[in-house]
């Protein structure tokens, strides 16, 4: 028996999987919402015979993905994409996205960004009116990770954000390492009045390879609830 919040994934997961069709190609997300899809594509495969390739945007959902049957490809193979599904941290009424709390951001952004569309699927928690509780994580080089950082915090400054704090993202008494190796930081803004203006100002710091927000990249969202219900918003 599922409890609310993974029933929640779950059905917008498996909402989301009856969108593949044979011959597409597909990115496939990250996350414990993304893992819920690849396995509902993993019983299609199985039981409908659905042919279909799919790109992971990472390392673990490379593995997870063969693990169920799904016919694993590069981006590179694939060239371009007919759909991605994937998870979100949080989304907001335009359909931009707080993404990379499982730290895999960068290959979501560029797998998103390679689809003719991109679905979100995600529990209703992560709905919210204005981005920003959710911590933004910014992927940056691991050479002179704490000038970036300087650098990150003193931009902030002149931003319309509530919080300001940055924090290294840890993996024990590590740095998180990426699947790019590079590592994560974790800002704490609280409240983003003008995401589209953030998402271009973090990405002129020196160091930083990509950050968390996703402006106009999503088209659709479809949203689980714990009592079995989707919505689909786009
Ligand atoms: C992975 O880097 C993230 O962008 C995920 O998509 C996000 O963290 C959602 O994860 P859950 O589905 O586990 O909430």
């Amino acid at each position: 028996e599922l409890s609310p919040i993974d029933k929640a994934k779950f059905v917008a997961a498996k909402r989301a999987a009856d969108f593949v069709e044979n011959g597409m190609r597909v990115g496939l997300g990250t996350g414990s919402t993304a893992a819920w899809l690849v396995r509902c594509l993993g019983e299609r495969v199985r039981e409908e015979g659905l042919t279909f390739r799919g790109v992971p945007t990472s390392t673990r959902t490379a593995e997870l993905a063969r693990d169920v049957g799904i016919e694993v490809v590069t981006l590179d193979e694939a060239r371009w994409l007919d759909v991605t599904i994937d998870g979100a941290d949080e989304f907001d009424a335009e359909l931009n996205l707080i993404k990379g709390g499982g730290g895999a951001l960068l290959q979501e952004k560029i797998v998103a960004t390679a689809s003719d569309r991109m679905i979100v699927i995600a529990d209703a928690a992560k709905e919210v009116e204005t981005l920003g509780a959710f911590p933004l994580p910014v992927e940056v080089i691991p050479f002179g990770r704490t000038a970036s950082q300087a650098l990150i915090e003193e931009a902030l400054v002149s931003m319309d954000v509530m919080g300001r704090q940055t924090t290294l993202r840890m993996n024990g008494d590590t740095p998180y390492v990426t699947d790019e190796g590079n590592h994560i930081l974790d800002l704490h803004l609280s409240r983003i009045g003008n995401a589209r203006q953030l998402a271009m100002v973090l990405n002129q710091i020196p160091g930083v390879v990509e950050n968390g927000l996703f402006i106009d990249i999503c088209d659709q969202v479809v949203v689980g609830y714990g009592d079995g219900r989707v919505e689909v918003r786009d």
